[in-house]
């Protein structure tokens, strides 16, 4: 018999094209898309219950198992290092950390570097490796105001597109790590429930590999 499944999706753009390929392997939920402001829905027949969280909530749903799984991004994996499975790279969302400063910025190398930054353990992690002296600036959101108004020297920030970078006259000056979102599990739900989980994963593999096809990656 199989087991009803807890599903963290992330609100906005990367939870409904993830929502997108369970549908296509049947896991769908039709109420989902609905345009109302429920965050709970379920497919009993189907044995799948889905909920949309924060983005940055997910692995907290699924580390404490009130989700069995989820979608997370690489970033907030590697900032709060939940205790999960972190089961497949779904190719998707990609973007990257990165440190940027104002444009022709030079860096003082005998100054301790103001960082300003929403993963503070990530560039700790990343000026640990490079024993540079930092002081982290944590804020949380509108990162790249902080070294216009003279907050911080630099960032460590996601880049997406790049267009709030150029928009605001900076520019990266190093890349920290890639990014892309990944499906995590609980780590009991998987001992328990290891068949629900697999095939969930195994039928997102497959979608992730046919679209790499599609566009010849
Ligand atoms: C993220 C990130 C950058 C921006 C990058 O911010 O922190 O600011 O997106 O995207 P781009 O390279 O395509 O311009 P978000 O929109 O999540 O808002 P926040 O700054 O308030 O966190």
């Amino acid at each position: 018999m199989s087991r009803m499944i807890n599903v963290a999706l992330p609100k906005g753009r990367l939870g409904k094209n993830v929502y997108a390929m369970l549908e296509q392997a049947e896991y769908e939920c039709p109420e989902l898309l609905e345009d109302n402001r429920k965050l709970i829905f379920e497919n009993k027949e189907k044995n799948i219950r889905y909920f949309w969280a924060k983005p940055t909530d997910v692995t907290i749903y699924v580390e404490r198992g009130a989700a069995d799984i989820g979608i997370a991004g690489k970033d907030i994996l590697l900032e709060y290092d939940p205790d999960v499975y972190e089961l497949l790279d779904l190719n998707m969302g990609k973007c990257r950390m990165a440190v940027a400063a104002p444009e022709g910025y030079h860096e003082d190398p005998e100054s301790t570097l103001r960082v300003a930054t929403k993963f503070p353990n990530i560039a700790r992690d990343f000026y640990g490796k490079e024993s540079r002296d930092i002081d982290i600036i944590n804020l949380h959101g509108s990162i790249e105001l902080a070294p216009i108004v003279g907050l911080s020297d630099v960032i460590v920030d996601i880049v997406e597109t790049g267009t709030t970078l150029r928009e605001n006259h900076l520019e990266v000056i190093e890349d920290v790590v890639p990014i892309s979102a990944r499906f995590i599990a609980n780590k009991a739900s998987f001992r328990f429930k290891t068949a629900e989980i697999e095939a969930i994963r195994d039928a997102l593999a497959d979608c992730v590999a046919r679209k790499a096809q599609e566009k010849g990656e």
